[in-house]
């Protein structure tokens, strides 16, 4: 998102700074423009219809110059309010979705804002609105450019007015944390030309049969979200024409079985998201020719073939997510092809075999999670891993995954490694004391393992550590007050169903984690 703003924003900057003479000419020196009167009593009235809880606005008072409130962002030359920045907080973002937010802002929407016919910027995200509908007046504020109306809490349906904003590059009305939207005739989006960003996600689009043929024809249209949406997609549709789409995310829309061929021809994507749709049988050949994917997400559907050839030679790749499937098979060594990925989710899968040694040169990978899959020897499993890419990986996940064997001192080289996930495995011997060196550790998870011998001491220098799981092995001796002495930061210990003698005296206290 950050992004789509840097252009207006870079290019204004530019032209302030290429005309220098102009500006001070025009401004006597002091280039402080208060705010246009009308514009101010304009904003007090939409101040009064909302609820403010935070007192947020307290700053929004008659004397002041409107232009120095929080969240007005107004023209340096002619004044006029340009931007209102009045959205809440997520607290929570993960997965693409927002799943806890602090509003700033409740009440009604105020058409006073139509005074202000310069706003080009209207961000309202994570407010609570109380389920009112989003007005129509909205769709008359011609000069937006940017509308985020997301998680705020809105219902019913759309308004088809917004289709009178021209001038738009940016809509979001995303409502995933309350499904309470939903939009019924799309037609009137077709008439957004400039429209670069659309996110509807979970916005209720089942009565909207026409949505695709609309969206194909914004022209200028770059990215599309539209998960959970309650999609019906024709499986085959000829002359689809997004010119300019990079990022597509279609998740969540059960759109099984079968992949729809059109998707196979938009081979500009950056971008492409079908998370839980419900796809079974073998991974599509039809999407070898988008070979300028940098991310792609095919995770929690049923796809049951083997990774296919074609896919380990998408050398511009960064993140690859096909968790939660049922693919099956070795992964090939061909995977040392793919020599952009950063993230990589094989997990919930049933893959099997070793891990390729070519993927000891994949140097930019900071996460493999191939959690629940089938692999063998643990000291094989690093060894494949020795190269570059033990020092840019950050997270390893390998839970349930039948490994054997023990550690070697291979384990030490992982210096970047933040979390490594080894719990549920038949991982014997000791904890080697090649364990000390990797001193970006924050979370070790070795649960339910058949480690055994004492604790090294060792473990002490990792001070970054803050959970540690050793719990369900077989490790013996006694653990002391010097084990923790540098552990700082850890806030989780683990270590049940052991034969350990905690051997403390009964003034420790341990450290508590500075935060
Ligand atoms: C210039 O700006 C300062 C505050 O930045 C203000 O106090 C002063 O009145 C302004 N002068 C003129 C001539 O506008
Ligand atoms: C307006 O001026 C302020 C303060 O000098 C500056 O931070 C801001 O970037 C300027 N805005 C634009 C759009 O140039
Ligand atoms: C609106 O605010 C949210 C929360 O700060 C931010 O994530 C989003 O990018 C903003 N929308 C726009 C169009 O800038
Ligand atoms: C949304 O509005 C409804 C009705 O006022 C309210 O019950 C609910 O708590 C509000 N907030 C969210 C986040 O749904
Ligand atoms: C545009 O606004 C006019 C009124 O100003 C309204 O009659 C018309 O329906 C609107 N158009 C759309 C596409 O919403
Ligand atoms: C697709 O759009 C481009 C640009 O708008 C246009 O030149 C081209 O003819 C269109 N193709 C089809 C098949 O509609
Ligand atoms: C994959 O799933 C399809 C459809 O569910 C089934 O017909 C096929 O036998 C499965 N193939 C394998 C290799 O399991
Ligand atoms: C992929 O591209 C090749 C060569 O351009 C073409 O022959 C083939 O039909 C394409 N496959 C798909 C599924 O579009
Ligand atoms: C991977 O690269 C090697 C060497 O360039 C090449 O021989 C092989 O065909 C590539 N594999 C794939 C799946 O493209
Ligand atoms: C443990 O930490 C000490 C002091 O920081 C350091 O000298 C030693 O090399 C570390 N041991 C290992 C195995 O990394
Ligand atoms: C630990 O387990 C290994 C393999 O099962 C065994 O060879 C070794 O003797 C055990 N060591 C201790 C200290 O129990």
């Amino acid at each position: 998102m950050k992004e789509h703003m840097r252009g207006p924003v870079v290019g204004l900057l530019w032209w302030i700074l290429a005309i220098p003479s102009l500006h001070f000419s025009f401004c006597n020196g002091n280039s402080t423009v208060s705010c246009i009167a009308k514009e101010r009593q304009a904003l007090l009235r939409f101040k009064d219809d909302l609820t403010h809880p935070s007192s947020w606005l307290s700053s929004w008072s008659s004397n002041d110059d409107c232009c120095s409130w929080d969240g007005v962002v107004c023209d340096n030359f002619s004044g006029h309010v340009r931007e209102l920045h009045l959205q809440g907080s997520c607290t929570d973002y993960s997965d693409l979705m927002c799943n806890d937010y602090i509003p700033k802002l409740g009440g009604k929407l105020n058409p006073s804002l139509l005074n202000l016919k310069h706003l080009n910027y209207l961000n309202l995200s994570y407010n609570d609105f109380g389920r009112i509908k989003i007005p129509n007046f909205i769709g008359s504020l011609r000069s937006l450019r940017y509308l985020d109306l997301s998680e705020a809490n809105f219902s019913g349906v759309i308004p088809q007015t917004l289709g009178n904003l021209t001038s738009l590059h940016y809509l979001d009305l995303r409502h995933c944390y309350r499904i309470s939207l939903s939009l019924e005739n799309f037609q009137w989006i077709s008439g957004l030309l400039l429209l670069q960003h659309l996110d509807l996600s979970c916005v209720d689009l089942s009565q909207s049969s026409n949505w695709l043929q609309m969206t194909s024809m914004l022209p200028s249209l770059v990215e599309l979200h539209l998960r959970r949406c309650q999609l019906d997609l024709p499986f085959s549709l000829p002359g689809l024409n997004f010119t300019s789409l990079a990022v597509l995310d279609l998740s969540a829309n059960n759109i099984k079985p079968l992949m729809p061929n059109w998707l196979f021809g938009l081979t500009g994507l950056d971008s492409l998201g079908l998370r839980s749709c419900d796809f079974s049988g073998p991974i599509p050949n039809g999407l070898q020719n988008m070979t300028s994917l940098q991310d792609l997400d095919l995770s929690g559907n049923n796809f049951n073939s083997t990774i296919p050839i074609w896919l380990y030679n998408f050398k511009g790749l960064k993140s690859l997510d096909l968790g939660w499937n049922d693919l099956q098979g070795p992964i090939s060594g061909d995977i040392g092809n793919m020599t952009s990925i950063i993230h990589i989710d094989l997990s919930y899968n049933k893959i099997e075999g070793r891990i390729p040694r070519s993927m000891g040169g994949l140097c930019n990978t900071k996460f493999i999670d191939f959690s629940d899959n089938k692999f063998g020897d643990i000291s094989d499993v690093f060894r494949s891993l020795t190269g570059c890419i033990s020092d840019t990986l950050e997270t390893l996940s390998l839970i349930g995954c039948q490994l054997y064997g023990s550690f070697d001192d291979n384990l030490g080289q992982f210096k970047n490694l933040q979390e490594l996930h080894l719990s549920v495995n038949s991982i014997v011997g000791p904890l080697p004391w090649s364990i000390g060196r990797l001193s970006s550790l924050k979370s070790l998870y070795l649960t339910d393992n058949q480690l055994n011998g004492t604790i090294p001491e060792i473990l002490g220098n990792l001070t970054k550590l803050e959970e540690l799981y050793i719990d369900y092995n077989l490790l013996e001796g006694i653990v002391s007050e010097t084990h923790f002495a540098n552990l700082k930061n850890l806030k989780i210990l683990g270590a049940s169903d052991n034969s350990l003698i905690f051997k403390v005296s009964p003034k420790w206290i341990p450290i508590t984690p500075s935060e």
